[in-house]
Formats: structure tokens, sequence, C-alpha cells
């Protein structure tokens, strides 16, 4: 039985299913730190073979995850380039900055994909006045641009001029799986084409807490070291872990789910005159520009809320609304039928 979670915010709202609450409960556990968690470590294994690299770090959080793997593939003073709406460099409070002593170089995308002639034109020159650029970030699926995904394509295009300048590729895939269920490709093909890797379990996969790096050995082990310099050495983590092996195991082919529901809510808000979509939808997220009702965000935050749902929505009149594990096909129907009858009529 799926627990209803009427909550448009974000898919990071998703609430545990029943079968994780159980393996949380049951879970062998160890110290983690002492590499001593069994379920810590079939976890980490998993994700590893999942996406075709050779070793895989559990972490708490996607931005931990993001914030480790740019350490470990830079030094202090270099330069990495990311796309200029990435969450990395947005949304993860200057941790570029403030941990890694790094510059941003940021590149306006197309539907958050960073050309290849953009790329090089950014990648600094060997000069005693310039810093070194060491990495380049990418972001699969993108969600400022509207929870886009770059296609195999486009990662290896990007991946190609890193390589030829002897960059490392990072790839913030916090819902690569979104992108590859999208793409019908075998999550693999997308992780080909990046040196690491970050992907979310607590977000559309629905588990309770936390993200995986996965990459080469080598780099994971450093990986490993920056985590704990975070404070993210966990004890008998297998706790929180075992929900995570359901989410890879279970999870992954329902996003298609979200993605219909995604499309659904699209074609009934464009039946509204006043609302504008935003972006192609093609995963779990719907931006809005509700302006044309005379509304801001918060107007169409308190008309959700009438309904019994959660949506953001602040001064701006554009929102973004996100599918996800706990709103079946059913609730987006009831939920287009209530709204239709609270806009104002333009
Ligand atoms: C693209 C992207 N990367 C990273 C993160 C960070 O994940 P967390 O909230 O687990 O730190 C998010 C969170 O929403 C995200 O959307």
């Amino acid at each position: 039985m799926v627990e209803k979670n009427l909550d448009f915010r974000s898919d990071t709202v998703t609430l545990p299913t029943p079968e994780m609450r159980e393996a949380a409960a049951n879970a062998e556990v160890g110290d983690d730190v002492y590499g001593e968690d069994p379920t810590v470590n079939k976890l980490e294994k998993l994700a590893a073979e999942i996406m075709g690299k050779e070793a895989g770090l559990f972490v708490t959080s996607g931005t931990q995850g993001n914030a480790v793997s740019v350490l470990a593939h830079t030094q202090r003073g270099d330069e990495v380039i990311l796309e200029a709406k990435s969450h990395i460099y947005v949304n993860e409070v200057g941790g570029l900055a403030v941990l890694g002593g790094l510059m941003a170089r940021t590149i306006p995308g197309e539907l958050g994909w960073m050309k290849p002639s953009d790329i090089e034109t950014a990648i600094r020159a060997p000069n005693i006045h310039y810093p070194r650029t060491s990495l380049i970030c990418l972001e699969n699926t993108h969600n400022a641009a509207g929870g886009i995904p770059l296609t195999v394509e486009q990662m290896k295009a990007d991946w190609d001029v890193a390589k030829k300048h002897g960059l490392a590729v990072h790839c913030d895939g916090a819902r690569i799986f979104n992108a590859a269920i999208a793409l019908r490709v075998d999550v693999k093909e997308l992780a080909k084409y990046a040196d690491s890797i970050q992907f979310c379990l607590s977000k559309g996969l629905a588990a309770p807490v936390g993200s995986l790096v996965v990459g080469s050995r080598e780099f994971i082990d450093k990986a490993r070291k920056y985590r704990k310099l975070l404070g993210g050495g966990m004890r008998q983590a297998g706790i929180i872990a075992a929900p995570g092996i359901i989410a890879l195991t279970k999870m992954v082919d329902r996003l298609a789910e979200d993605h219909e529901n995604a499309k659904l809510l699209e074609s009934g808000l464009r039946e509204i005159k006043g609302i504008k979509i935003l972006n192609p939808v093609m995963t779990n997220m719907v931006f809005i520009d509700v302006s044309g009702l005379g509304w801001t965000g918060r107007e169409w935050a308190a008309a959700c809320r009438e309904l019994g749902w959660k949506s953001s929505g602040y001064s701006s009149p554009v929102v973004r609304l996100c599918t996800h594990y706990g709103i079946e096909r059913e609730d987006i129907e009831s939920f287009l039928s209530g709204i239709k009858k609270l806009v104002p009529k333009v």
C-alpha cells in the first residue's frame, strides 16, 4: 500500500516504503569507519556494479557526495567548469570555495548541457598567471533546466573535450536513474562518460537518507578520506544503507510512473489559461509560470493548500512541481479538476 504524499515541492519528500522500514529494522550492522558494516559494504558494491565502476562510497547526502568528489579530483586554487545553474554552483553553500579553495568557471547551458566548444574555450591554457583547470562537472538530470536528461551523446561530447585536455569529469547524478529511464538506456552508458558520479537514494528512489559516489578504487579511497574530514564517517550505518539497497533493486523502474504523471500534470495545466509551461517535461518536473493568472507563487501555493496539496510558492511567479512515489495518477487527475475550479478566469 503506497502511503499518500500529496506534495509537489520536491522528490526529496518521499517516504520510505514498508519494505524499507522493515529492512532498516533488521539490518545487519557493524562499524563502517572500520569498513565492518556488511550492509553498507553490500550497498557500495551494488552501486558500483550498477554504474559499471570499480568502487562505491555511501555518503550522507547529495551535497556531501558532490563535495567529496570535487575535493578528490582537485587541488586548492584549481578552476572547475560547471553549468551556470548547476546545483553544485548555485545550491551547495559555496562548498567549492569554502571547502576546496576552488574557483568556479560557469557556462550557461542549452537545457542544462554545456556545449563542448564552450567548455573548450573556458579551459585555461598553461600560463603562469592562470589557475589550473582540473575538473568539469555535469548534472544529469539537470534540475534547474527542468529535470532534463543529458543524452549519452551529450555526455560523451563533453567527456571527449575533457579528456583531450587531461581533465576529470564528475557527474552530479542526483537523479541519474530518472535520466536513464527517460532515455531508455542502461545507466552504465551514461556513467561511462564520467570519472565519478554522485547519485541520490533519498529522492525519487524513496530511501530515507543518503547518496552514493562511484568511481575508480583509487578515487573512492581519496573520497572516503574526505568524507571522514567532513564528519561523514558513520558507524552502524547499515540501518540507513538497508533501505538504499531496496531503493536500487526495487524502486528504479517505477520512476517511469513519475514521468507519466508529470506529463499528465503538464497536459492538464496546459489547458488552464494563464498558466505557462516553461520546460520540456521529460522526467518528473514541471516548471510553470502563473503570472498570467495575476498570481505569484504564493497564491498558487495557497490554492494548492486548499486542495490538500503542498507546493512551493514564493514571490516569483515561477514554480517547480515534482512528481514522485506517493503521488499516483488518480491524485494528479483529482488535483487538476480541483485547481481548474480555483484559478481565476482570465
Ligand atoms: C541536482 C542535485 N544535486 C544535488 C542535490 C543535493 O542533494 P542533497 O539534498 O541530498 O544534499 C540536489 C538536491 O535537491 C539536486 O537536485
